[in-house]
């Protein structure tokens, strides 16, 4: 085999692969990148000779590598933060109430209206590097504080160029249908046509989504009027998504599995039928822990079900002001398996393996041929990365192929 550029050694490897070890484990492993790619990721002993000639070595020092994370669902881009609100709904009003007022999405509405470009992407690229410093070599990023053209097409515009800021694989979602903005009250149906016949073809022609996504709640859109979103969708050739039942059942999961979106999101009040129209689809299901711990949600999705029908489960910060203000994705693992019983590595292959899947990049594994973002964790096992509370295990973080300055890694302060 050719020489590598890039060779990490002294490692055990949760490759993420499914088989017979959980994590697809792999103890005194290697990994060896060429090209940006995974050339090799197995024992040690069976690096095949060629590989180490010429290459960067890295001496993992007995710690855990997994794939890079992908948070396959966030709202990071935003103005202004919603933490009034949260003392409001801890007095007592619900997120439903706040949101029926004006309040809720309509306030991060008119915060991200009245920011530029360049604001939106300093805000962001502050949380966004706290994700990448926790372990995020990919994430998606939603619009959908805009409800105008302009203003959502200036959110995917700020997602692209943190992108291009940070290195971090940024992958965008038009979300114009979130919340029916204020200047369209009592003109529900000309606000989904906007959505259908004006920002999603210009999203598409521009090159700024890689997909799109609906609301489909009491408070937002009804499934009628997310099938009008997403026959646009279909039409530009794009992926769909949906929020999906995630205060109410609303037929979301069945509608979603009935476009075969990627994925349905939220899921909290899914139904039996929803999920096994969502297995026989293969639409994958994305959990958010975050947003049910942070909404105080009794209900937590029908994990079980997803299991025994094959439904493949993600798990995602869900980063927002209003319901899910999560800057750590080792914090939705943890809450992911304490709030919604998840195992640590069901919770890590819904961060990895899962949530590539669901954004369609070539990541999320440990395997010859896939990109090579990997990180380095101070970690004696894997599933430690669902159980601290706090703290930065990340060591370092390898973007493909690329060793990221350590640092700009949360925690990369211990010598090596
Ligand atoms: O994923 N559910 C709808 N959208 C976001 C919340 C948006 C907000 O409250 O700002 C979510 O939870
Ligand atoms: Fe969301």
């Amino acid at each position: 085999m050719v020489g590598a550029d890039l060779l990490v050694r002294n490692v055990h490897l949760a490759t993420m692969v499914p088989g017979d070890a959980p994590y697809g484990a792999v103890r005194h492993g290697a990994v060896a990148v060429r090209d940006g790619r995974i050339v090799f990721a197995g024992p040690d002993r069976d690096l095949p000779s060629g590989v180490a000639a010429g290459a960067r070595e890295m001496d993992g020092g007995g710690r855990w590598v997994t794939p890079g994370l992908v948070d396959c669902h966030t709202h990071l881009v935003f103005g202004g933060n919603r933490a009034a609100e949260f003392e409001r709904r801890l007095s007592g009003a619900t997120y439903e109430e706040i949101a029926r007022e004006g309040g809720g999405i309509l306030s991060t509405v008119a915060a991200t209206r009245a920011a530029s470009q360049e604001e939106l992407v300093a805000s962001a690229e502050a949380r966004l590097l706290l994700l990448a410093g926790r372990g995020v070599t990919t994430v998606e990023i939603k619009s959908g504080y805009g409800l105008d053209p302009a203003t959502e097409l200036r959110m995917l515009r700020a997602a692209r160029e943190l992108g291009t800021r940070t290195g971090v694989r940024v992958r965008t979602t038009l979300l114009g249908a979130h919340a029916l903005p204020e200047e369209y009250r009592g003109r529900r149906d000309d606000y989904v046509t906007l959505v259908a016949e004006e920002m999603v073809p210009e999203a598409a022609r521009l090159g700024l989504a890689d997909a799109v996504d609906a609301f489909c709640e009491g408070i937002a859109f009804s499934p009628d009027e997310c099938a009008r979103v997403f026959d646009a969708a279909v039409k530009a050739a794009l992926p769909l998504r949906l929020h999906a039942d995630q205060l109410s059942d609303q037929g979301g999961a069945a509608l979603a599995a009935r476009y075969g979106a990627r994925s349905a999101d939220h899921l909290e009040h899914a139904s039996d039928d929803g999920v096994r129209a969502m297995a026989a689809a293969r639409t994958a299901a994305v959990l958010l822990p975050g947003a049910a711990h942070f909404l105080r949600d009794a209900h937590v999705p029908p994990v079980e079900a997803f299991r025994r029908h094959g439904v493949p489960m993600a798990v995602a910060t869900d980063l927002n002001p209003g319901s899910s203000p999560l800057l750590d994705p080792l914090g939705a693992l943890s809450l992911a398996c304490v709030v919604f019983r998840l195992t640590p590595e069901e919770a890590l292959a819904g961060m990895t393996r899962v949530a590539a899947g669901v954004l369609g990049v070539e990541a999320g594994v440990l395997r010859p041929g896939a990109v090579a973002d990997l990180v380095l964790w101070s970690v004696g096992h894997p599933a430690e990365l669902a159980y601290w509370m706090g703290g930065s295990p990340a060591w370092r973080v390898v973007r493909a192929g690329s060793v990221i300055p350590p640092a700009q890694v949360a925690g990369g302060v211990e010598a090596s």
